[in-house]
């Protein structure tokens, strides 16, 4: 049978950096966040030991890959699993955005619902439109395939290349500026890496149509900020949605708070009970698989 001693951080808050340090030294395994940046200085703390490391998350841009790769660590994650809770999350988002539910909520509640008017609150609708996807990877097509039966018109999408799986939604592979000049709806769904970082700035958004809306599912860095807080405000684009920013909690005065076309989640696209618990499951099974030497159900190839 095979034991091991767990060293455990028992809280749902992130483990502060010097306790990761102290507690990582000597470990075989690592499990880990997506809030835990695991760079060169953890492994250098934990030392020679390490041979696997288990985020639980499909994301890996925590973790410092090169300095991983160099020491023959192996890597687990969760794909799969929750691509259907973050699609959900995702078609949530953008309705929620282009139909101005929260302004809504709010308007009943400080009782500025004062009759029934032809413009009051009026959105942008799917029926008809044109939705572009960066990125169709596993999330991006589970998106595309709930969108569709709104009666999207046209799906495009752009990335490194085509992909014989957009067939089932009718993609259309098209280079990002044509995606950006035609889509009424723009989401985000691509992994965080050096080519995306700061992908959606002052010329993405100068793209875009005026009345089209913008939705980040992805990772906050893709994004950025200032430059979408200026096309919000000067019209350039109708609304944006956003599941995840930069930092992660963004402050409570950051000034895309404070604009009724801005709607934030705090990063809960994969937040359903079942799918949070398959992804403990998948991590844990990951390291110990790591341990023992053996196939994980989810390895990152490095
Ligand atoms: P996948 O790897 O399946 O999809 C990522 C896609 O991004 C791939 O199709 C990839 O294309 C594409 N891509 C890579 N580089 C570019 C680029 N330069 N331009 C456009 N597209 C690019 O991952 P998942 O769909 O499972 O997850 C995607 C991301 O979603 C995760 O990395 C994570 O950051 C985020 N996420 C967020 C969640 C949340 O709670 N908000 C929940 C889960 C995930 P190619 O195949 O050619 O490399
Ligand atoms: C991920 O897995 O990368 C998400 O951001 C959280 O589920």
């Amino acid at each position: 049978m095979f034991r091991c001693t767990v060293s455990l951080w028992d809280s749902d808050e992130p483990v502060p950096r010097a306790e990761l340090l102290k507690g990582v030294e000597g470990a075989h395994g690592l499990l880990c966040l997506l809030s835990d940046r695991i760079d060169a200085e953890v492994l250098d703390a934990a030392g020679p030991n390490l041979k696997v490391i288990s985020t639980m998350s499909v994301g890996f841009d925590h973790l410092a890959i090169d300095e991983i790769k160099k020491r023959e660590i192996r890597v687990g994650y969760t794909p799969d699993v929750l691509t259907d809770a973050t699609a959900e999350l995702t078609v949530a988002l953008l309705l929620a955005t282009a139909r101005r539910l929260p302004e809504g909520i709010q308007e009943v509640k400080s009782g500025g619902w004062s009759s029934w008017k032809p413009l009051w609150l009026c959105g942008y609708g799917l029926s008809g439109s044109t939705v572009g996807v960066i990125g169709l990877g596993r999330i991006g097509l589970a998106v595309a395939r709930r969108l569709k039966p709104f009666g999207v018109k046209r799906l495009l999408y752009s990335g490194r290349q085509p992909k014989p799986q957009a067939q089932e939604v009718d993609g259309e592979y098209v280079p990002l500026d044509s995606l950006l000049c035609e889509s009424d709806f723009v989401v985000v769904s691509c992994a965080l890496s050096p080519e995306t970082q700061g992908l959606c700035d002052k010329a993405f958004f100068t793209k875009m149509k005026t009345t089209a809306v913008f939705i980040n599912t992805s990772r906050g860095a893709v994004v950025n900020q200032e430059d979408l807080y200026e096309a919000l405000t000067a019209g350039q684009i109708a609304a944006a949605g956003l599941d995840v920013t930069t930092p992660e909690p963004l402050p409570t005065d950051h000034p895309l708070l404070a604009l009724k076309n801005c709607v934030v989640l705090p990063h809960i696209g994969s937040a359903t009970y079942s799918t949070r618990g398959i992804m403990a499951k998948l991590t844990a099974n990951n390291l110990l698989a790591g341990l023992t030497g053996e196939a994980m159900p989810s390895e990152l190839k490095l």
